[in-house]
């Protein structure tokens, strides 16, 4: 195996890319975030790393990381300080645009430095975006009026759906997510007393359903949805399989099921643009699409970080 990694990492140092996943028990991890913001691809541990941990493959490392620039044409090496400058004015761009949206609305963030505080004490994801979502819930929340809500993915938005639930008389919050300790987490996050009738939290197995050649194509949680909901916010299930594959071209398939059975008022989706692109594909007549502004969209002060999608009437 070795060989063929030093062959791969030859050629990669020419400039080419390398696929598969590395997968080695004790090597560092592929980064997700650069200066603040994606990478469009994620950073791979060097090639060097990999050997000195047995690596057995190396998956698609761009010819922008440090190695493969190495014997690069001096147009390459041009185009990748170019990307990176590009990249670093993009995490400016967006903190701006986070810091100047607080300061215009404080009270969409009240409450989100402990909610937050929380969640990452807990191991919870800590990305650029978060504050900003949470501040992006809230206006929904209080744009569209929801009675029933479903979240399909717990954590820190579940603190941001309890808040609403506490304070509107008649809704209801259904979170569902595939680990017990992460909900039972978020529960506490959110403040949501054992018993409280307004409150269900599910912990459904997580399904990626394949094809006939095996490829992840959707991915779902066990059972069905049969209750009514007027907003269902789809975070979850997770697309990463049992070796730690991302399939994130695998939509979320929970949201097109309720929405044939009974479709709700609002759907908020995070991130999951193959979800998103489902959605438009398969019920463009039916709801007006609102899709991220990081799909594609300018990022400026009040962008539009989640993607909406409303029933017509
Ligand atoms: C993309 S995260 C987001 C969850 C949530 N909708 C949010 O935005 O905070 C998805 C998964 O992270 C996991 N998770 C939830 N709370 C967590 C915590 N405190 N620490 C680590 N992982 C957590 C859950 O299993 C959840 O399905």
């Amino acid at each position: 195996m070795l060989d063929s990694l030093e062959e791969r990492i030859a050629l990669q140092k020419r400039g080419s890319v390398l696929d598969e996943v590395l997968r080695t028990s004790g090597c560092p991890q592929p980064g997700k975030w650069e200066n603040g913001i994606p990478r469009r691809r994620p950073m791979y541990p060097r090639a060097g790393t990999a050997l000195a941990h047995n690596a057995r493959s190396v998956i698609v490392r761009p010819p922008s990381s440090k190695d493969a620039r190495e014997g690069m044409p001096l147009l390459h090496q041009v185009r990748t300080a170019l990307r990176i400058i590009g990249r670093k004015a993009a995490a400016a761009r967006l903190q701006r645009a986070h810091a100047r949206h607080r300061a215009a609305h404080p009270a969409l963030y009240a409450g989100n430095d402990a909610i937050l505080a929380r969640y990452r004490a807990g191991g919870g994801l800590s990305h650029v975006y978060q504050d900003y979502k949470l501040a992006s819930l809230r206006a929904l929340l209080q744009e569209r009026r929801p009675r029933h809500i479903l979240e399909l993915g717990s954590g820190s938005t579940t603190a941001i759906f309890a808040e609403y639930v506490h304070a509107t008389p008649g809704a209801r919050l259904v979170s569902v997510d595939e680990s017990e300790a992460y909900l039972k987490e978020a529960q506490s996050i959110a403040g949501i007393a054992e018993g409280d009738p307004r409150f269900r939290l599910e912990c459904r197995e997580r399904i990626l359903v394949r094809d006939e050649a095996g490829q992840v194509v959707a991915r779902r949680y066990a059972g069905s949805f049969a209750d009514d909901y007027d907003l269902v916010f789809v975070d979850g299930p997770s697309g990463t399989d049992e070796q730690g594959v991302r399939h994130k071209l695998a939509p979320s398939a929970d949201v097109v099921d309720i929405v044939l059975r009974q479709a709700p008022r609002t759907i908020v989706v995070d991130g999951k643009y193959a979800t998103v692109e489902l959605l438009q594909q398969r019920f463009g007549g039916l709801y007006d699409a609102y899709p991220s502004d990081l799909s594609g969209g300018t990022v400026r002060p009040g962008y539009r970080y989640l993607s909406y999608f409303h029933l017509r009437s």
